[in-house]
């Protein structure tokens, strides 16, 4: 993959070579994401960050990176703010916002939209979401941390054995994970989901073609044994026809630390896309983990940043004028509480 001036649209556009060129990069961001260093490279670019979907981390965080690297951020949030609202398709909404930008990020409701969205696009596209389909950077950034947590552990992707929990039927998280897991080796998948939310059939077809061993379960307790990874996923309740056909899977899986204790081997790493649903009725990753080392969510949060600015940098192809535009230590010695 060139990357320059490309779209990153889905996981599929990615081969082994290509992650590890993003991991690259993203290690050379760390000290521009933790202020020790600044860089005005992408001074004068501007990244359009539409996001027609709620979104804390995605939105902000790739808002962040830009920033980080020099760049100004113009935020959409709201279709019913735009003229999408009065019936400009999607392709002369790009023809519009690519004139106005550099790059572009975007998350959308229905699946191929940003793809449709792309094609008119005289900018790089980056999918920050798209319905159900895919959610490229997120399955990234959940890599580049599982990478991180395993070698602290003496362990690799390579033979990762890990347990996908909750709605797989509607978590693009998900999708584009388990996809972008398939270019390694010899990963074995515990998939922990209601028969009615079970994962895509193409998926598992197309993980076991890869040689992969995929396992299916619908009780928490076994799926969750024997793995080095559980990444632990929300109910899609938006995605439902009705909230009554939702309640049904509220609160049907809740890992906490006694299920964890009593199942898990030790040290088993625990992550999740967020956000988790903290609502007394859900709960589907207790934070009564939120003192347990494993948990690492929030390093996957933090990791996001990294993720980000590598993807911008590759798509504007700046990896190498980064440090050219530094500016040295900055005000930054930030300390913070871990
Ligand atoms: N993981 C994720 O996509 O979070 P947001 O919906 O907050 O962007």
């Amino acid at each position: 993959m060139d990357f320059v001036g490309e779209h990153i649209l889905s996981v599929d556009q990615f081969e082994r070579t290509d992650i590890d060129q993003v991991f690259r990069v993203a290690d050379m961001m760390e000290p521009y994401a933790h202020r020790v260093k600044v860089t005005r490279v992408l001074q004068g670019a501007i990244l359009s960050n539409m996001f027609f979907e709620p979104s804390t981390r995605t939105r902000v965080s790739f808002g962040c990176a830009f920033n980080l690297l020099g760049g100004d951020v113009r935020e959409t949030t709201d279709m019913g703010s735009s003229a999408i609202a009065k019936g400009e398709s999607l392709q002369d909404f790009a023809r519009v916002i690519s004139g106005y930008s550099d790059v572009i990020a975007m998350r959308h409701p229905d699946e191929g939209s940003v793809a449709e969205f792309a094609s008119a696009s005289r900018a790089p596209v980056i999918n920050g979401g798209d319905g159900t389909n895919e959610h490229p950077s997120q399955a990234l950034l959940d890599l580049y941390t599982m990478q991180k947590e395993l070698w602290s552990r003496r362990k690799t992707i390579d033979g990762l054995r890990i347990a996908v929990i909750g709605d797989l039927k509607y978590g693009r998280a998900v999708h584009s994970l388990l996809k972008l897991l398939a270019v390694f080796d010899a990963v074995n998948v515990h998939l922990v989901a209601p028969p009615d939310l079970s994962i895509p059939m193409d998926i598992v077809e197309f993980l076991q073609s890869r040689g992969h061993s995929v396992t299916t379960f619908d009780r928490l307790e076994e799926g969750i044994q024997s793995v080095d990874i559980l990444y632990v996923t929300r109910t899609q309740e938006e995605r439902f026809s009705s909230q009554q056909e939702a309640d049904r899977y509220r609160g049907l899986f809740r890992l906490n630390q006694t299920v964890y204790t009593k199942h898990c081997e030790p040290n088993t790493v625990i992550m999740h896309p967020l956000p988790r649903d903290s609502r007394r009725s859900a709960q589907e990753l207790s934070e009564d983990l939120d003192s347990n080392p494993n948990l690492a969510i929030f390093r996957q949060t933090d990791n996001g940043i990294l993720i980000r600015m590598a993807l911008f940098a590759l798509v504007l192809d700046i990896v190498d004028r980064v440090d050219d535009y530094a500016a040295g230590v900055t005000w930054n010695t930030r300390k913070r509480r871990s």
